[in-house]
């Protein structure tokens, strides 16, 4: 028996069975849909792209995993050679796992050792917002603020090791104001808080963050899991404001194998590298550096820059505008739109009951949680499919009258 994510199983509609996948389109026995949610936001070439495809032939035939402890292999070497030219600033030392959540349990304990080897054994909190995602782990459920693990408090009463502001520039002065000596770092989804709401804001505040975070020498960490290759219409926000610490996974590989990385500036890495053994970073997943996921991450990144998605993306974002341009309804609160990512926010969460399978009728596959309503498609997509998975989202409202 499969159990299924985020599903009370006891109540669970029986999910929908992919036999082929191709371009942006996700194939049933009897139907076609797009897929407007990118594979939870990972698949940004879509489904049996060539040369993700090739990459991954190419590698099995030669070898599908060897691990890093002591051994090192091509695929490895030369993504983080990639990254290290692709990510802006001095971003430069890449720490790969096997998820998104891992690689920010990894970032998270990078700023806490980071502390803990200078000899600043004070600096236990983490500072997060509210609102925040990091992933389903441990640590990163206890930095997150999503409506979904609400059972964490139920079952410890309090958070003691992470405090959360909302992204107001007030909020932000009087938190580091008030907790600075206890800090070592700030964690935020740079721009665009994904699973907590498909929330938006402004890059004021998160110049105004790294500010504080010089002047009081606390870590800045973005998690670009969600909004990394180009998703808010940066290719990283960390093209913006430049981070401490940056978490990428999902797009990585164009979402064709699970993998992630840790990418940490000089300073961070300064403060790892001695003599001492105590004072090297204790982690190590089986999976880090997988060469299928090197591979196809690498050839991912290639894609990316040698087909110019940022003007693909760009074009998603002005399509979208023009086709939401008034859309309105008394039962929407309201409609967003950054980059790849729009978001239709309703009153009442009742209000998208039983669009999934709606939007399947009309061959569009779509996965609306809580009050969201949203698209994140794959960046290949046309204007013809972008249009109706827009069309289909609008006409919801219209068919089903207030
Ligand atoms: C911002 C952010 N961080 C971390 C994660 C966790 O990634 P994974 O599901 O690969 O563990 C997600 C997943 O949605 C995410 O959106």
């Amino acid at each position: 028996m499969i159990w299924y994510p985020y599903e009370q199983m006891k109540t669970m509609k029986a999910p929908y069975k992919i036999i082929d996948a191709e371009g942006v389109w996700l194939k049933t026995e009897d139907k076609a849909m797009i897929d407007s949610v990118s594979s939870w936001w990972s698949v940004i070439h879509g489904y049996k792209h060539p040369a993700l495809n090739e990459a991954i032939k190419s590698q099995v035939d030669r070898f599908a995993h060897v691990m890093l402890g002591g051994l090192t292999h091509e695929p490895v070497q030369k993504l983080s050679a990639k990254l290290r030219e692709f990510l802006p600033g001095d971003l430069d030392y890449c720490f790969f796992s096997d998820s998104g959540s891992v690689a920010v349990e990894v970032a998270l304990k990078m700023a806490l050792q980071y502390y803990v080897n200078r000899g600043e054994l004070a600096r236990t909190k983490v500072l997060s917002l509210t609102h925040a995602y990091h992933g389903d782990t441990f640590k990163t459920m206890e930095v997150g603020d999503d409506e979904d693990y609400h059972f964490i408090l139920e079952a410890y009463g309090e958070k003691k090791d992470v405090i959360h502001i909302p992204t107001q520039i007030p909020a932000l002065e009087e938190a580091f104001e008030r907790y600075h000596k206890e800090l070592n770092c700030f964690i935020v989804e740079p721009l665009l808080q994904g699973a907590g709401g498909m929330r938006m804001y402004d890059v004021a505040f998160l110049k105004r963050a790294r500010e504080l975070c010089d002047t009081y020498g606390v870590l800045l960490i973005f998690d670009e899991v969600a909004t990394g290759f180009g998703r808010t219409g940066n290719r990283f926000v960390a093209d913006l404001v430049l981070p401490d610490i940056l978490v990428l996974g999902k797009a990585l590989t164009g979402g064709y194998i699970g993998h992630a990385v840790t990418v940490a500036n000089h300073k961070v890495y300064d403060g790892f590298y001695a003599d001492d053994p105590n004072k090297a970073l204790m982690h190590g997943p089986t999976f880090m550096g997988n060469a299928l996921a090197c591979s196809v991450a690498l050839a991912s990144v290639e894609v990316f820059e040698q087909e110019d998605y940022m003007s693909r993306i760009r074009r998603i974002e002005a399509i979208t505008r023009r086709e939401m341009e008034g859309f309105a309804d008394p039962r929407i609160k309201e409609v967003r739109i950054m980059g790849g990512c729009v978001c239709v926010e309703v009153h009442d969460a009742d209000t998208l009951k039983g669009y999934q399978q709606f939007a399947y009728e009309r061959g569009v596959f779509s996965r609306p949680f809580l009050k969201y309503l949203y698209a994140m498609v794959p960046y290949i997509i046309s204007e013809e499919e972008l249009v109706k998975v827009l069309g289909t989202m609008k006409e919801w409202f219209r068919v089903n009258p207030a």
